[in-house]
């Protein structure tokens, strides 16, 4: 047992309880992980999710002849879930109903539950499908040759479909404009922001034979997709200049159809004579800022019950996987890794310095795989520090690469990575290890006497949508199962009784249901 120091008292421990939050991510557990999807694009240590984009013409449904596009799709599925909020009663808007929307007439063809089996396994306690149907449309754009949109986390997924509402290209001119209007686009944002989506990707006579015939299949484009301008998987202002001058696709199928009731791009973008479109033109590349602003306010349509979160921000200097865990001969240990992001391979630093509030500064060395990004190269600096006197454990800065950056952390309590396991056979099951420092530390900082609270979280799936449904255990009975440097440690098990789609979060909460630390597994 380490002693309690003196310092801890009462009055200090109250004071700090409301700050205390979850250690070991940064800024919060959310932005964090949207941060990690975000920026760890390419190479080292990289999420995965821009695998499916890359490069922007793959399709990672399914076989390339297809002719479908992953990073188009994405944009359409955002558009979809979208269009069909009603502003004025605050309902709607990016809240992933759409997943249960997929077998409408208005909603045709295969993106959305391509793309939601595609997002499911991002799916957690702290990222819901409906910020992840709102960070692809960042990394599609981002990563196709159009601006970064900033992105915003804190969205609630639909536990049902929702209203009626996507214009098809046989509804007429103003039911649409209707719909637009519902969800809070006037008529020259509705047309700016449909050249914005018809920029990448195309319309397919597979699902839609009422606007492409059967010509436009071939051995190499099964589904009979044509694009909608001469560059299918770049998100640039091709599609308003070749609609205006008639010239490669112009304007793609839904201005050209052998049908002309499908013909709704056109109705659209000639319902004001054409001036908003010309007005985009004489923007040039200024067209990339105009849809960024529009994309931004259309993902960021939600319920009026959501409260979002701060811009998710690249860091240049960034914890990850910081966390407390004993060493093989019981020691405490604090590891991880400090990304640090910098302009190109040049620039990246080769060394840092990282230093505890008890103990002197160590040097890190870079891993030599670096991971690569719209915003530049990241390298990676592993760091594992001995960990002597937890109770002056209260926060680690690093230096060598710009301004030195603090970061707080406290050591009370911890999810222990090293006796923590998730095993799906049949169900998974989550068996989890609890570290609490000193009793009577422990009993101020739990309800149940000095017993930790803890919650078990996991995405699980449900009927009719391939968005994961969460499911919460709460108060896990734990049972003490010995101790380790100074530690008191408690596990328990979960059998979450399905098959997690995605991590399972472990949290210890304080006697305000606040968490302490929160381990995913
Ligand atoms: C009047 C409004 C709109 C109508 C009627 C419409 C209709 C369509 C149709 C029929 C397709 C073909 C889908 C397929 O074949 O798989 C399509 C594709 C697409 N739409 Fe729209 N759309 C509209 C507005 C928008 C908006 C506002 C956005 C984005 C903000 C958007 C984004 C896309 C994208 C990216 C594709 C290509 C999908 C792919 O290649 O798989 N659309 N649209
Ligand atoms: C043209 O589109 C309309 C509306 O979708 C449809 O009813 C009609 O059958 C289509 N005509 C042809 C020839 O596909
Ligand atoms: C299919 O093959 C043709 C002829 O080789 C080529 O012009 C076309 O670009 C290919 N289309 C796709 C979608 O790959
Ligand atoms: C709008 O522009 C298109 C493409 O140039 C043209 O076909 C159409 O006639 C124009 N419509 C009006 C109302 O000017
Ligand atoms: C379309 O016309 C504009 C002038 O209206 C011209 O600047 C531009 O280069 C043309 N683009 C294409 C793709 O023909
Ligand atoms: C961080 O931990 C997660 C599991 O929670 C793992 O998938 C990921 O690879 C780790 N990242 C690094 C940089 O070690
Ligand atoms: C949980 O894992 C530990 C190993 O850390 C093992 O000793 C224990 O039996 C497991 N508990 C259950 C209930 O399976
Ligand atoms: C999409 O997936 C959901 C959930 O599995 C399913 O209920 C629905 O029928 C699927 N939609 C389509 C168009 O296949």
């Amino acid at each position: 047992m380490f002693p309690m120091n003196a310092l801890h008292t009462a009055a200090t421990l109250l004071a700090l309880s409301p700050t205390v939050r979850a250690a070991f991510f940064y800024p919060t557990v959310q932005a964090s992980l949207l941060e990690h999807i975000l920026v760890d694009t390419h190479g080292a240590h990289a999420s995965g999710f821009a695998d499916a984009i890359t490069p922007c013409t793959n399709y990672v449904s399914g076989s390339q002849n297809f002719g479908r596009e992953t990073a188009a799709q994405w944009l359409r599925v955002a558009f979809h879930d979208f269009v069909t909020a009603h502003v004025a009663e605050g309902t709607g808007g990016i809240d992933a109903s759409i997943g249960f929307e997929t077998l409408r007439e208005e909603d045709s063809g295969s993106a959305f539950n391509d793309s939601f089996s595609f997002f499911r396994p991002y799916v957690s306690s702290k990222v819901s499908m409906a910020d992840i149907v709102a960070i692809s449309v960042s990394i599609s754009v981002g990563n196709c040759g159009g601006p970064q949109i900033p992105v915003r986390g804190g969205r609630i997924d639909a536990t049902e479909g929702g209203p009626f509402g996507v214009p098809a290209p046989e509804t007429d001119l103003p039911t649409t404009l209707q719909f637009f209007a519902n969800s809070g686009f006037n008529q020259a944002d509705s047309i700016a922001l449909t050249a914005c989506g018809h920029t990448m990707g195309s319309v397919h006579h597979g699902g839609f034979p009422t606007v492409v015939g059967p010509e436009a299949v071939s051995a190499n484009n099964t589904a009979g997709g044509i694009h909608f301008d001469s560059t299918v998987a770049v998100f640039d202002p091709l599609v308003v200049t070749e609609y205006l001058n008639g010239t490669g696709q112009q304007g793609g199928p839904l201005v050209t159809s052998f049908n002309e009731s499908s013909r709704s791009d056109l109705r659209l973008y000639e319902s004001d004579g054409n001036a908003t479109m010309i007005k985009l033109a004489q923007q040039g590349e200024g067209f990339l800022g105009t849809c960024s602003t529009l994309f931004q306010r259309m993902v960021e349509t939600v319920p009026s019950n959501v409260v979002l979160s701060d811009i998710v921000s690249p860091m240049n200097i960034k914890p990850i996987n910081a966390t407390l865990d004993f060493d093989s001969s019981g020691k405490l240990i604090f590891t991880g890794y400090i990304r640090v992001l910098s302009s190109s391979a040049a620039t990246a630093p080769t060394s840092l310095s990282l230093s505890t509030s008890q103990s002197k500064p160590v040097s890190l060395t870079p891993e030599t795989a670096l991971g690569t990004n719209s915003f530049g190269v990241a390298s990676f600096f592993p760091f594992s520090i001995g960990i002597t006197d937890p109770n002056d454990f209260h926060s680690f800065a690093v230096q060598g690469y710009g301004p030195a950056k603090t970061f707080a952390i406290q050591a009370s309590a911890f999810v222990v990575p090293s006796l923590t396991f998730s095993a799906s056979d049949a169900t998974t099951a989550v068996n989890f290890t609890v570290a609490a420092s000193s009793p009577s530390y422990a009993k101020r900082l739990f309800s149940r006497g000095s017993v930790p609270t803890v919650n078990v979280q996991a995405p699980v799936g449900q009927t009719g949508t391939l968005g994961p449904a969460i499911t919460t255990f709460s108060n896990v009975a734990v049972s003490k199962v010995g101790s380790k440097a100074g530690y008191t440690l408690w596990s328990g098990l979960v059998d979450i009784d399905t098959t997690a789609t995605g991590p399972a979060s472990v949290a210890v909460l304080d006697s305000k249901g606040k968490e302490i630390d929160i381990l995913f597994v």
